[in-house]
Formats: C-alpha cells, structure tokens, sequence
C-alpha cells in the first residue's frame, strides 16, 4: 500500500474499524475513505454500487457487521443472517467490479464448529456442529469466508478474511443488551461497587477459558496483513497465540482494574456457554506478527474509555 492510497475501512465506527482507523493512521496512511452507516447502507446494493463507482477505493477493510448478543439474535435470526449476506456480497461484488487491488474480510472465530479440537485450526470450518441460535450469522459469515474464497478462484481477486477471537476496546458498547463479555461484567462490576454490594454474582461456574484480543492488536494484525499478504482465497485465524483466561480469572482482573474489594460469587446454575474457543493463530504468527498488548493493560484502557463515556453523560 502507498500512503497515499485510497483505504476504504466500512465499519469505521466500530471496535475494529476505529482501532483500524487509528493505525492507518498512525502509520500515515492520509488517505482514508470513512462513511457512517447513516450515510452509507451497505445492506443496499445500489448504494454501495454507486459509493465504489465514485469513490473507487484500492484496498478494502471489511468490519460492518450486523452483530449482537444472544437475545437480539435469536429474536431476529431473518435479519441477522439478511443484513449480513447482503452487506458481503454487495461490498464484495463492488470491489470486484471496481478492481479493488486487496480486500480484508472480518470472519470470526465463533464460525467454527462447537466441537472442533482445540485450539482451533482453520481447516476444522466444517468438521462438526455449530449452535443453532448463532446459525444465522455463522452461515453469513461463512459465505463471506467463501466469497473471498471464490471472487480468488475464479477472478483471481487478492480477496482473503481474518478470523479474530474475541475482542474489546474503545467503541464498545456497555449497553448490558448489547455488550460482550469484557465490557458487559466491567459494568455491573462498577454498578456492584457504586451500590456498595458485597459480593459480585459472575454467571456459570467461571471454569470455561476464553480467548481474547485489544482492538489495537486486531487492526495491527489486519493492517499488517493488508501490507504484506498476497494470497486471495485464504483465512487466517487471528488470536493471542493461545494465551487462555478462565472466566474467574477474567472476573479477577477487572475486580483489581476497578479496585472493587468485593467477593466475587459463582452461580452455576446459569449456562456456562461454549468451554473452550481458543484458536491455533500459527499461520499468521509465521508471518511475523505478534499481539503486544496484555490483557490486563487492555482492560485498563478499556475502564479508561468506560469512565469516559459516564462523564459524557
Ligand atoms: N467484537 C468481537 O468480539 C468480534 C469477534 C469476532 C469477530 N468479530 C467481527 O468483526 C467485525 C467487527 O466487529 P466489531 O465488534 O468492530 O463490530 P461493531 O463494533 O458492532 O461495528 C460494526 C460496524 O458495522 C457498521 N454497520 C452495521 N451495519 C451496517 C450497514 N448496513 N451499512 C454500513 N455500516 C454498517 C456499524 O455502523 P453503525 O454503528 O453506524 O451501525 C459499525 O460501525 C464484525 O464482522 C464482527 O462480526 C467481532
């Protein structure tokens, strides 16, 4: 990529897309395409045909999502796996069309199949089951994974996707709805300890082990690939190298980033979730990338943005 040229990131008031944004950024990238999802649909194909026509961007970060917890998903699967599907295949097809020199799809580690041998290699995709409430956004994901697979094969269109674990950073939501794990458990942790709780409830047993990454160490990876990587078609897992937190331990850490001296308290008579999702990143280590931030240090960044956005208010 020449610092001058034209990176569209979609999604870019998003976790990825702002920490995508900023390293572009950083690394003096001026030449940046930004359009909110207010003034861009991607879900309408004329619209996004319309914004590559005139706009004609070179290389592509594909973070816009349809994404949300558990209940809005299987409250809407018809929307979740529609908004999706044809946000992939309109930004795909217009890249295509457009000639787009390099595309980066965001997949996600929570496509592969619930019982595949951990760490979680990529060829395990179609090796097993995948749960029901997610398979709406796990077959959009897929077809966007094959899509890039395909435009590659028979266009020969340097179109690949990344598959990140879990993540978290600025631009996350706390709204308890909408909320993943990190940030979900920091604010009713923060709440408990406003309120003077003694004890802090942590859902399930805190056994299961989760993977996690600091939005800057997904944008380093993404962009790194975007620079050096030349093999359409592919995907490449993207996690921390296998470094794994139970959720108690997780529990732990914002405990001390907040400095709540409560007791935190297990119940397990709520579900537990997947056991463990830790993927095996060893193709994209062999390239040369590294996460560099800790989880810890991660959280505290994150608890910095969380007290920030409640002086917003
Ligand atoms: N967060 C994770 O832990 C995680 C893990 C694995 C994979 N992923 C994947 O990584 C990608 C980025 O995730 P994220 O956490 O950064 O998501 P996010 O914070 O929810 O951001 C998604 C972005 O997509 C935009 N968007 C949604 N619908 C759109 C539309 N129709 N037209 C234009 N823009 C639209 C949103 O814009 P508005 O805000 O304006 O609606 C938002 O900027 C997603 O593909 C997700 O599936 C995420």
């Amino acid at each position: 990529m020449r610092k001058d040229s034209k990176i569209f990131i979609a999604g870019h008031r998003g976790v990825a897309g702002q920490a995508i944004v900023s390293k572009l950024r950083e690394l003096g990238y001026s030449n940046l395409i930004l359009k909110s999802h207010l003034e861009l649909d991607l879900t309408d194909q004329k619209q996004t045909n319309g914004f590559f026509r005139a706009y004609r961007p070179e290389y592509v970060f594909l973070c816009a999502a349809r994404i949300g917890g558990i209940v809005d998903k299987a409250e809407h699967p018809a929307e979740f796996i529609m908004s999706n599907l044809q946000i992939e295949t309109n930004v795909i097809s217009a890249a295509h069309e457009c000639k787009v020199r390099k595309l980066l799809f965001m997949g996600s580690a929570y496509v592969y199949p619930v019982d595949a041998k951990q760490p979680i290699c990529e060829e395990s995709l179609f090796s097993g089951e995948h749960g029901k409430v997610d398979e709406p956004y796990i077959i959009a994901k897929i077809a966007g994974v094959k899509l890039c697979e395909y435009y590659y094969e028979q266009y020969h269109d340097i179109f690949f996707s990344v598959m990140p674990c879990a993540f978290f950073g600025p631009g996350d939501s706390f709204e308890l709805s909408k909320a993943t794990v990190v940030p979900s458990m920091m604010r009713r942790m923060y709440e408990a300890n406003m309120r003077g709780n003694e004890q802090f409830l942590v859902w399930g047993t805190g056994k299961p082990l989760r993977e996690f990454l600091y939005s800057r160490d997904i944008a380093d990876a993404c962009v790194f690939l975007m620079e050096v990587y030349e093999k359409g078609g592919e995907y490449l897992n993207l996690g921390n190298g296998g470094v794994e937190l139970s959720i108690e331990e997780i529990a732990q850490i914002i405990k001390k980033v907040i400095r709540y001296p409560g007791k935190l308290v297990f119940d397990p008579s709520k579900p537990d979730g997947t056991f463990r999702k830790t993927v095996d990143s060893s193709k994209l280590m062999r390239l040369g990338w590294r996460p560099k931030t800790p989880f810890e240090e991660g959280v505290r960044k994150l608890y910095d943005c969380f007290l920030d956005s409640k002086r917003e208010i």
